[in-house]
């Protein structure tokens, strides 16, 4: 059966990889977190992350890693302009000169940090109808909401699987569903607080 336009529109929508937060600035909706690791840890997880096809990586000043992420980046061989560096800044550097008009919302801690939300049964029901891991839905869920997401994984399985989230769609019910496991609980860090 043909598509409608609309339909067409809305499926490549589901499929798109990346969000374009000013003309010619593409963010990859899956990035990979590098906090907390550093060093060598840090470097291979970043050299792993890139040979594995992720385009986008997120560090900040204050996870004292961004010399061990550039090292990763250098091994990895890849030319600069083809990746997307998330940094932040320490709160003593903060100002609005050079704050660009481009924003979009990251969910750092995207899995929970592997705890009890990947349990839930608004997880794990689509995970089994749909034959992929509580991981993939939940990032699922985040893309689909509109939201890049920055899984952090030194191991080759788990960021090839938390990249693999594009081929498949959660229904509205199942995004509702994965929507109301809010507690109501305040953010774990107030960046205005914490400091970056
Ligand atoms: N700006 C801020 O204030 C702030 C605060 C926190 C975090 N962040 C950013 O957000 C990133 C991610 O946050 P996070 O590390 O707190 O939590 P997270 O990404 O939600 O969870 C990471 C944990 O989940 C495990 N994991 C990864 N993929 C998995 C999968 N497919 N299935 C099951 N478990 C999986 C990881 O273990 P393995 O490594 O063994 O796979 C790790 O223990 C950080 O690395 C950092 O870049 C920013």
């Amino acid at each position: 059966m043909r598509k409608t336009a609309a339909e067409a529109a809305a499926t490549a929508a589901e499929a798109a990889t990346t969000a374009e937060l000013a003309p010619g600035v593409v963010i990859p909706l899956i990035g990979l977190g590098t906090w907390p690791m550093t060093g060598e840890a840090a470097a291979d997880a970043v050299a792993r992350a890139i040979a594995n096809g992720y385009r986008h990586i997120d560090t900040a000043e204050n996870y004292g890693n961004e010399e061990a992420v550039g090292e990763g980046i250098r091994r990895s061989g890849i030319a600069r302009g083809n990746l997307f560096l998330t940094t932040k800044f320490n709160r003593q550097w903060h100002g609005i000169t050079g704050v660009r008009d481009a924003f979009t919302t990251a969910a750092y801690s995207p899995l929970g940090r592997g705890g009890s939300f990947l349990s839930a049964s608004a997880v794990t029901g689509p995970a089994g109808e749909y034959g992929k891991t509580p991981a993939q839905v939940v990032l699922r869920w985040h893309v689909q909401s509109g939201r890049v997401a920055i899984p952090k994984s030194a191991d080759d399985r788990r960021q090839r699987e938390n990249l693999d989230v594009f081929g498949f769609s959660l229904t509205g019910a199942e995004m509702a569903a994965i929507d109301a496991l809010e507690t109501g609980a305040p953010p774990r860090l107030d960046s205005d607080e914490f400091g970056h």
